[in-house]
């Protein structure tokens, strides 16, 4: 066996650069190093009491066999009513499924449906998961930019521009990874206005983030927003953001039930069903007490408020201040002489002991992501060593 043997398919895709910075922080921790790591999406708080209750009891009574493919019938109703009560979508529990992490249900809705040369455009930057996944099913990456100075929207004339014949998907993320941005209402139904215009098109709705918007306004998105849609997108959520449950593994999505039947399809024959403890815990996670998400979205707040005003105290750094999720999108333009691209820029900030990620890695160019999602003192200390690296 030799690397000659690897697929047309898996040469089309790399590492998850996120992740690999990650592990390097952690190599250099283990040298002994002091680093922070602001490089990594997920939150600091510890898992709610009642969910790692939900966990236990599901081990003491013995649930740690199979279950249904995509879910057991308790964590699809209540799935089910997450997606209803908390985005506004109306479904029932034969249009849910469960997956292994939020990434597997958008994985499977593109596996299902995009053959090679299909199209799929992605409003960059972007999640550094979208384009490697449409490039492992075939597809041709669409890259439909943004700018800061529109706070990472897009003009929906913008989008139509890069619609053709072949279009399969328009993936939107809202709140956002890595810019923070919040596409508003009227943004959406403009969007819906151009959708019903070409009907080929479907649209991945990843709204992993949806309880994290720091404006005060209600989470939009489009299956509630335009109901007459409804039958082409897919919505995908999970507990891993919310419920600070990235170990456990759970994701679920909603959709047309023959993509829903077809995503089952494939995950039948791959992985199986998600974790038996897992599925308990996010029972518990969706029915259970919502009460704290609203102190830890003020913890994210202020978090954000300090990041965002220590980056842009700092000469040759810009962002503009996110509405939404747990990262700042960093503009290092004016820097660049001095890097010869941004994953050198990272790179000596990693020498500095701060851990992010460059913003190449998303699409974007010249600067870098920061993840807010630790301790005010850790992040306080963050920004003084990148000030002084950048010094
Ligand atoms: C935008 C976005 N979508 C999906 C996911 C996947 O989440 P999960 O850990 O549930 O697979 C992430 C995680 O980083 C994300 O940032």
């Amino acid at each position: 066996m030799s690397p000659e043997q690897l697929s047309q398919a898996l040469l089309r895709i790399e590492a998850s650069p996120t992740t690999a910075m990650t592990d390097r922080a952690t190599e250099l921790r283990e040298q002994g190093r002091d680093i922070i790591s602001l490089s990594v999406g997920e939150p600091d708080f510890a898992t709610p009491v009642h969910v790692i209750e939900a966990a236990k009891a599901a081990l003491d009574a013995g649930d740690t066999k199979y279950t249904p493919v995509t879910g057991t019938a308790r964590l699809k109703r209540a799935a089910a009513l997450h997606f209803e009560r908390d985005l506004g979508i109306e479904t029932n529990p034969k249009t849910v499924i469960v997956t292994a992490g939020g990434k597997q249900a958008i994985f499977e809705a593109l596996a299902a449906t995009v053959s090679a040369g299909d199209e799929v455009i992605i409003p960059a930057p972007w999640w550094v998961s979208y384009p490697q996944m449409v490039r492992f099913c075939g597809g041709t990456v669409v890259l439909l930019e943004t700018r800061a100075e529109d706070d990472f929207r897009f003009q929906p004339s913008a989008l139509e521009a890069l619609i053709t014949s072949r279009t399969k998907w328009l993936l939107l993320n809202s709140p956002g990874n890595p810019t923070g941005a919040v596409f508003p209402a009227e943004m959406l139904r403009a969007i819906a206005d151009i959708l019903r215009r070409h009907p080929q098109v479907m649209v991945l709705s990843d709204d992993i983030y949806s309880p994290l918007i720091y404006t005060g306004a209600p989470h939009a998105t489009l299956a509630a927003l335009c109901p007459d849609l409804a039958p082409r997108v897919c919505t995908v959520s999970g507990v891993s953001k919310s419920h600070a449950m990235t170990g456990f593994r759970i994701g679920v999505a909603t959709g047309p039930a023959w993509l829903i039947e077809a995503m089952g399809r494939l995950q039948s024959n791959t992985s199986g069903n998600p974790a038996s403890i897992s599925q308990a815990a996010a029972v518990a996670a969706f029915e259970g007490p919502q009460e704290f998400l609203a102190s830890w979205r003020e913890r994210f707040r202020a978090r954000r408020d300090l990041v965002a005003a220590a980056v842009n105290a700092i000469p040759g750094l810009s962002c503009p201040v996110p509405e939404g999720a747990f990262y700042v999108f960093v503009d290092a333009v004016p820097l660049m002489g001095r890097f010869a691209d941004d994953n050198a820029l990272a790179l000596h900030l990693l020498e500095h002991g701060v851990a992010v990620v460059a913003a190449s890695a998303f699409g974007g160019k010249d600067g870098f992501r920061i993840s807010f999602a630790a301790d005010e003192a850790v992040l306080e200390e963050a920004m003084r060593r990148i000030s002084q690296a950048l010094a």
